[in-house]
This record gives C-alpha cells, sequence and structure tokens, in this order.
C-alpha cells in the first residue's frame, strides 16, 4: 500500500524512492521545473521547483518524498523567488521570444507565463555567442542556453555519444560541443538522438522546420504548462 504526504493540503500517495516531483506529477499537480525531465536522473540546477517542507526550502526534483511530509508549493511567496528565478534565466542569455522559432513550444517562455512574470527586472547581460550552424540538420543557438544539462545528460546517457557538455564556473558556464573545432558538424551528433529532442528552450532547432507550425497552434498556445502531463518529455520540435 502506498504512503502519503500533503501538498498545499492536498493528500498525494507515493511509493517508496519516488521524489516529491514525481508524485506530485502522477497526482496531476505541476510544480514548475525546467531542468527536470522524466527520463533522466534529476540534476537538481534551475531550482525552480523548489518547495517549502516543514519550513525548509528543498529542490522537489530531488527530495525523496516521506510519509507525513508537509510540502507548500503553489504559495505567493515560493511563486515570488520563482519568478525572480526565471527573470535572472532571462537577462542571463538572449531570450527574445517575438522572433524565437521555439516561441510556443519554450517552457521557460510558459513558465513565465504562468508564474505570471510581466517583466526581466534586471539588467540584461546581452552575452555575445555565436551561434553554429555546421551541421546539416541542426541549427545551435546558444544565446538561449539556460544550462539545464538535459542535453548533456541525453547524449551521454541514451545516445551514448558525449556530443555536449558544460564548461567552465560560475557565471562562466556554457555549454560546449565534444569536438576539436567545437563545431556540431564535426561530431556523430544526429537529428534522431535523444539530445535533439530533449531542449526545453531554443537552442538546439531542427533546420527547415521552424514556424512550421504557426504561432497561435503551438504546446503552450493551446495550453498552459500547468496542465497536467505537460512536461519536458512532451514537447517536440515541430
Ligand atoms: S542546449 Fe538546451 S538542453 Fe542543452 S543545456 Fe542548454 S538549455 Fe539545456
Ligand atoms: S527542476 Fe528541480 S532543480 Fe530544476
Amino acid at each position: 500500500m502506498s504512503q502519503t504526504f500533503t501538498i498545499d493540503g492536498r493528500v498525494i500517495p507515493f511509493e517508496v524512492g519516488q521524489t516529491v516531483m514525481q508524485a506530485a506529477s502522477q497526482a496531476g499537480i505541476y510544480i514548475p521545473h525546467l531542468c527536470y525531465h522524466p527520463a533522466f536522473k534529476p540534476n537538481g540546477s534551475c531550482k525552480l521547483c523548489t518547495v517549502k517542507v516543514n519550513g525548509r526550502q528543498s529542490a522537489s526534483c530531488t527530495l525523496r518524498a516521506q510519509s507525513g511530509m508537509v510540502v507548500e508549493s503553489d504559495t505567493e511567496e515560493i511563486n515570488a523567488e520563482r519568478r525572480m528565478l526565471t527573470q535572472m534565466l532571462f537577462v542571463e542569455g538572449n531570450h527574445f521570444c517575438p522572433s524565437c522559432e521555439k516561441s510556443g513550444n519554450c517552457q521557460l517562455q510558459a513558465t513565465a507565463y504562468h508564474l505570471g512574470m510581466m517583466s526581466p527586472h534586471f539588467d540584461h547581460f546581452f552575452p555575445d555567442r555565436a551561434v553554429d550552424a555546421s551541421h546539416p540538420d541542426i541549427l545551435l543557438d546558444f544565446n538561449r542556453c539556460i544550462l539545464c544539462s538535459l542535453c548533456v545528460q541525453a547524449s551521454r546517457e541514451v545516445d551514448k555519444k558525449q556530443v555536449f557538455a558544460l564548461s567552465g564556473r560560475g557565471i562562466g558556464t556554457h555549454l560546449i560541443i565534444n569536438a576539436r573545432s567545437g563545431r556540431l558538424a564535426d561530431t556523430d551528433f544526429s537529428l534522431a538522438d535523444k539530445a535533439a529532442q530533449v531542449c526545453p528552450v531554443g537552442v538546439i532547432l531542427k533546420k527547415r522546420t521552424g514556424f512550421a507550425v504557426p504561432i497561435g497552434q503551438r504546446t503552450y498556445d493551446q495550453q498552459p504548462i500547468s496542465v497536467p502531463g505537460k512536461v519536458a518529455e512532451e514537447i517536440r520540435h515541430d
């Protein structure tokens, strides 16, 4: 028999070993997240999924559920912190939603809408990052990378290729391509790779398909990201 804990007063059943995020998703409760993907071990980097348990903050994607836990998630205080983290992600990269071909399918944009983010609030960094168009099928726009690590995990764990890696430290952390030239074309990356499908934002883009699905008819144009089941693995590059 499964045990239970509560999220915002709602009783959630869980199996031993499940995280708070897994149990919440299973129960149809949305906890904002960007670096969590159900197919991979959580890396706990974005902190968007932070909840309060008995007054202490914790990332729900790495926190094991325990019987009797009292979890707060959808509160004004926690959502204000999530909004601030989202604003920081927007200013650290170059995210220009009206001209981005991932608009409507982008989890960062959809999360910002969910959290009621009305402006970036902070000064933009405007980093200068080159686009890699060397690969015949894929374009990489590093300007939108939020360093979630999902492409790194997918390439290493599913594709067995190690095409991507994170390099540097702190504010200098950036995504690199594991090739002497640093170019995607000089790797064995393929459109069929899992790593080509997991980016929550508009970095890894399939060529010759941009805007095939019109703005207004895309995943998060149809329903908000908080609708149960609309998690990372369901997003495809239309
Ligand atoms: S390219 Fe996309 S999947 Fe890879 S680390 Fe950046 S945001 Fe995450
Ligand atoms: S989703 Fe939990 S830290 Fe990113």
